[in-house]
């Protein structure tokens, strides 16, 4: 499948656990997606201003990423579900980025609500292969999937 690349924002650290799970067993290259501002204040007013984000379609500005996304064949890309999608910080990847032609596999950590996520990332990567997505459920910041489960996905990578 060529080389890969993980991708990923996470806000309380759900999914860059599972991040560095993957690249622990895969041995891929991992990045993180950084809002140039970042979120502030407790959670509560994280969920309300996000909740804002999303239904504005607001994409917050991103650092630019460390890697060449031109180098890899496939993307791994993580995101936490907010409002029932995919969170705004990778609303601004998906839009920045080219990753026409490239296999898009998506990790998505949420709390039970996916809502349609992954039908939007679908969407989003229109000219490249999204294939063998998995849906994360934490309560709060314990992992409600089964570790077993999640290494069996990991090792079909
Ligand atoms: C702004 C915001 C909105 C959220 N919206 C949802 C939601 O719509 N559905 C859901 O299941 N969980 C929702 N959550 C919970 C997160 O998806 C879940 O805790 C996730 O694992 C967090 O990942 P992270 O630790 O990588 O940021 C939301 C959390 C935040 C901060």
């Amino acid at each position: 499948m060529g080389k890969k690349l993980i991708v990923y924002y996470s806000y309380t650290n759900n999914t860059k656990k599972i991040a560095e799970q993957i690249q622990v067993a895969t041995g891929a290259d991992i990045c993180e997606i950084e809002t140039v501002k970042p979120y502030t204040g407790d959670y509560n007013s994280v969920v309300a201003q996000g909740k804002q984000e999303i239904e504005r379609r607001f994409k917050t500005e991103i650092k630019p990423l460390r890697v060449n996304l031109g180098d890899y064949d496939t993307i791994i890309i993580g995101t936490p579900v907010w409002w029932y999608t995919y969170s705004p910080a990778v609303a601004t990847f998906l839009s920045e980025y080219d990753l026409s032609g490239k296999t898009i596999i998506p990790f998505v950590t949420n709390g039970g609500w996916i809502g349609h996520t992954l039908k939007d990332i679908e969407n989003s990567c229109k000219n490249a292969t999204v294939a063998n997505a998995i849906d994360i459920r934490f309560d709060i910041d314990k992992m409600i999937f089964t570790e077993s489960n999640l290494k069996k996905w990991i090792a079909c990578l």
